[in-house]
């Protein structure tokens, strides 16, 4: 666990693992985050492309999770989110990174595709944010969690929280098609990357509290090989 001061240390720091892991192997695989944590890592990461620091040609990367039902091109959609904040801004093939297809006329079968594909190609490095839930990807607390891709319907506490992105709450999804907590399990590193007071209870409660299905974060204790980075508002409850 590391807690930073600055903002963009953390993003630096972040996009450095990242960056590591990609020079590190031939075809690095990374599983991708989105909503606001990232977007400073992903700066960070077009930087250090801009200046020469790293290609990211061989690189495959896998998201996370997309809404269901949002046309393609449509600003909300996580493929949108991606292009914007990261994909358009370095030189990643466009045939190499994957999210779940939202619009898929069957979303079971979309969600198998998903996790064969993810099986032929395990993720190396997987960023994860967390939700004020304990959520990640979009698994939400539960008294069941699943292990694999699927399509999970979205808390309304998650679709009020998203709602500041859509004109009307009608607007946000109510579905979300996301990789599971045993495909998140299955990275050789995690990533987990918390910023803001109000995530504060949230961060204690995953790393140190009891390992349950009500907090989908708190699995991540089962894992030998998680970097949790905090900026200081995140982490003062544990200190
Ligand atoms: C995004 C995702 C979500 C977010 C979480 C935190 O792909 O899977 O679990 O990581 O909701 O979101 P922010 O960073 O906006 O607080």
């Amino acid at each position: 666990i590391k807690i930073f001061e600055k903002q963009t240390d953390l993003d630096h720091y972040a996009a450095d693992l990242i960056v590591e892991t990609v020079k590190q192997k031939d075809r690095p695989v990374l599983g991708l985050a989105t909503g606001s944590t990232p977007i400073g890592i992903y700066k960070s990461m077009v930087e250090k492309y801009r200046s020469g620091e790293v290609s990211f040609r061989s690189v495959t990367t896998y998201n996370l999770d997309e809404y269901v039902g949002l046309p393609s091109g449509h600003e909300q959609t996580y493929a949108y989110y991606m292009q914007d904040n990261l994909f358009q801004h370095i030189d990643i093939p466009a045939a190499q990174t994957f999210l779940p297809n939202g619009m898929a006329s069957d979303l079971q079968s979309e969600c198998r595709r998903y996790d064969d594909m993810l099986a032929k190609q395990p993720v190396d490095l997987q960023l994860l944010g967390l939700g004020h839930n304990g959520h990640i990807g979009f698994n939400e607390p539960s008294d069941v969690l699943t292990s694999g891709t699927h399509v999970a319907p979205l808390k309304e506490s998650t679709r009020l929280a998203n709602a500041r992105f859509f004109n009307h709450l009608e607007e946000v999804p109510k579905q979300a098609i996301t990789m599971g907590v045993g495909s998140i399990l299955k990275a050789k590193t995690i990533l987990l990357a918390v910023r803001g007071a109000d995530k504060a209870a949230i961060v204690r409660e995953a790393l140190t509290g009891p390992i349950t299905t009500e907090c989908p974060a708190s699995l991540l204790q089962t894992h030998a090989n998680v970097i949790v980075l905090l900026d200081q508002d995140a982490g003062k409850e544990l200190i």
